[in-house]
């Protein structure tokens, strides 16, 4: 376990030398090139954990993480953060390498394709790096075993030779931290996540600090916002900062367009029905999911592969972007048996029947 192949390694890395010219696994964020992108380019992501709307509980624990690292002059402890998507795990990944000012690392999941490239990135590390994998789910499991000893001991373990001459080298790595992003938490080993010190979760955000996010980045992008249209958008937004800066940005689209530039809350209603995104922030899709439940389905339960399937969807499209959102807002229920559709998603989709009043489907 937690052994990687000498042979394997420096067969793969000869090989990865001409394939990383490709397609490189990992990106290099140096501290200086951070301090220009600060001056040069506008950009819509906090920078420093102050700049973080939202997360009070996590942002507070964070601190006296990262307060105590600094303290001691010690590289953090391995971090996780888990999800859903655009609630802003990348953004604080970036936003804790920029607290330590560390260089900050970053490939995925899915771009290491061989033990190698991870053990290539590993013994390059510098003391006090940031290693970012984001997608952490999606890593190969073979691949995952070299993290073991890297993330508990900062050390590689290399089998040199074969048969009975083969033997364990041990090659020491610098003190590093990883900080691992997911959607999926419980799509981790669980050895693998027992070696983060700390496991962070990130929740849907209120409508109030959405609507700060939304004024701040009106701010960044010279959008004058007055509190009732930041807060219409906010309604809308899912609870999802990354949404709703893309609401912020077609509301603007929209403004310039139809209007004078000018933003107010009716020109925000006004292009956000146009886009088909509903008062509570529910999309074409959302409510095709909807409806499929209580009108093909009868109100479920429904597995969500018969559910993908009527919907022409992919089953994990609806698990990880549409579902969670439809859980919050408890227009949905997850039984053993499959998916229900609740009595309030009726009611918001004007379907107010009772589940036993509806025809069975086809
Ligand atoms: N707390 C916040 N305050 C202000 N802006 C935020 C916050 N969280 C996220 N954002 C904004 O939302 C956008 C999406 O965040 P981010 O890319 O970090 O999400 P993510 O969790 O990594 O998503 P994914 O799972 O899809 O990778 C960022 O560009 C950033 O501008
Ligand atoms: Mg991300």
């Amino acid at each position: 376990m937690g052994i990687c192949q000498l042979a394997v390694y420096n067969e793969h890395s000869m090989i990865e030398s001409n394939e990383m010219e490709e397609k490189p696994v990992e990106r290099v964020v140096k501290k200086t090139e951070r301090e220009e992108d600060k001056g040069l380019e506008v950009t819509l992501r906090p920078r420093g954990l102050d700049e973080f709307i939202g997360q009070a509980d996590l942002k507070a624990n964070l601190q006296i993480l990262i307060d105590a690292a600094k303290g001691r002059e010690e590289p953090l402890d391995h971090v996780l953060l888990y999800g859903n998507p655009g609630l802003g795990k990348t953004t604080l990944s970036h936003i804790i390498a920029n607290e330590m000012n560390a260089q900050v690392r970053i490939t995925s999941g899915p771009a290491l394709e061989h033990v190698g490239d991870l053990a290539a990135i590993l013994s390059n590390l510098q003391r006090g790096d940031v290693l970012f994998i984001d997608e952490i789910h999606r890593m190969n499991r073979t691949i995952e075993e070299v993290l073991y000893p890297a993330m508990e001991d900062f050390a590689l373990d290399l089998v040199v030779g074969k048969g009975p001459s083969a033997r364990t080298l041990r090659l020491g790595l610098e003190p590093f931290t990883i900080i691992g992003a997911t959607t999926r938490l419980s799509l981790l080993s669980s050895p693998l996540r027992d070696r983060f010190g700390v496991t962070y979760h990130l929740n849907f955000y209120n409508e109030d600090e959405i609507g700060q996010i939304i004024k701040r980045s009106a701010q960044i992008l010279n959008i004058p916002i007055d509190d009732n249209t930041s807060s219409t958008i906010a309604t809308r937004s899912r609870r999802t900062p990354r949404i709703a800066n893309r609401l912020l940005k077609r509301v603007r689209d929209y403004a310039q367009v139809r209007h004078d530039g000018t933003l107010d809350s009716d020109i925000a209603n006004a292009a956000l029905d146009m886009l088909a995104i509903d008062p509570l922030g529910l999309d074409a899709t959302d409510r095709l999911v909807l409806t499929a439940i209580v009108d093909l389905f009868n109100g479920g339960p429904v597995g969500l592969t018969t559910l993908a399937a009527a919907t022409q969807q992919e089953a994990s499209t609806i698990e990880e972007i549409y579902e969670p959102f439809l859980l919050q807002l408890g227009f949905i229920e997850r039984t053993p048996r499959g998916r229900m559709a609740t009595k309030r998603a009726r009611e918001h989709l004007g379907l107010n029947r009772q589940t036993g009043d509806l025809p069975m489907s086809q």
